[in-house]
């Protein structure tokens, strides 16, 4: 059986009072909870692993340095976030290889750097509406699974998570056949690659605005096995919802 996951990425949004829909949400998590990380920007992380001693919920960050300790001015290292209590940590976002230039390459050794301090990294691929557009969807896929994914890649130490980057924060959701034809892709890259053991184990997440109204049709898919949610996981009354439908 593979492990169910609701994820919430925070952005740059929250301060030490966000922390409260932190509190909130321990009161919506269904009986049977899936695996729930909040992933708040750094400053909130070591006050976060605190909020959330106790519960079900596990706390990552949003990015790592690709490198253990150095001088490098304002980057944080795996090992200091796993030094807050963390556990997971996000790689590869589409917002950090545009905004920061991130290549595969990078997106690779920062999931390295993060299993060796043994963080579960979230490995983020996804392609532009250009390429969606030009039906380049699979093939830019194909690319990011090959240049992103370590060779030493578990079901425990990685998640993986499609994220078309033209459903990011616009309201536009592909539809679930589309939704199902990337994840099935994404499965059978991965079992040609590191067989059936691992791939069936690995959890696919799909991002991309997901909201409490859209997260049952999202979830149908076979192969999506949680999602990694935005905007809408930044209040506990709407994220609640969205790990209850899966
Ligand atoms: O990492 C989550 C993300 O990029 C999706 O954001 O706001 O569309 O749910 P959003």
């Amino acid at each position: 059986m593979r492990r169910k996951l609701a994820a919430g990425n925070w952005k740059m949004n929250g301060t030490a009072a966000s922390l409260a829909e932190l509190e909130a949400l321990k009161s919506l998590l269904p009986a049977d909870t899936p695996d729930v990380v909040i992933c708040p920007p750094a400053p909130l992380l070591f006050r976060a692993t605190q909020a959330a001693k106790g519960t079900s919920i596990r706390i990552g960050a949003q990015d790592c340095h690709m490198q253990a300790s150095g001088a490098f001015t304002g980057d944080i290292s795996a090992d200091m976030i796993a030094d807050t209590g963390a556990t997971y940590v996000i790689v590869g976002h589409s917002e950090r290889r545009e905004a920061h230039e991130e290549r595969d390459r990078d997106v690779r050794k920062k999931a390295k750097s993060a299993w060796a301090a043994d963080l579960t990294a979230i490995i983020c691929i996804g392609e532009t509406l250009e390429d969606h557009e030009a039906n380049n969807t699979l093939d830019i896929i194909a690319g990011q699974l090959a240049g992103s994914l370590p060779g030493e890649m578990t079901p425990t130490n990685t998640v993986i998570a499609y994220e078309p980057i033209w459903a990011i924060g616009t309201g536009k959701v592909p539809t679930l056949d589309q939704i199902v034809e990337v994840h099935d892709f994404i499965r059978e890259r991965i079992t040609t690659r590191y067989g059936a053991p691992v791939a069936e184990l690995i959890p696919l997440l799909y991002g991309g605005s997901v909201k409490p109204d859209n997260a049952a049709m999202i979830f149908q898919a076979e192969n999506v096995d949680g999602a990694l949610v935005g905007g809408a996981s930044l209040k506990a009354a709407d994220f609640g919802p969205i790990i209850s439908a899966l």
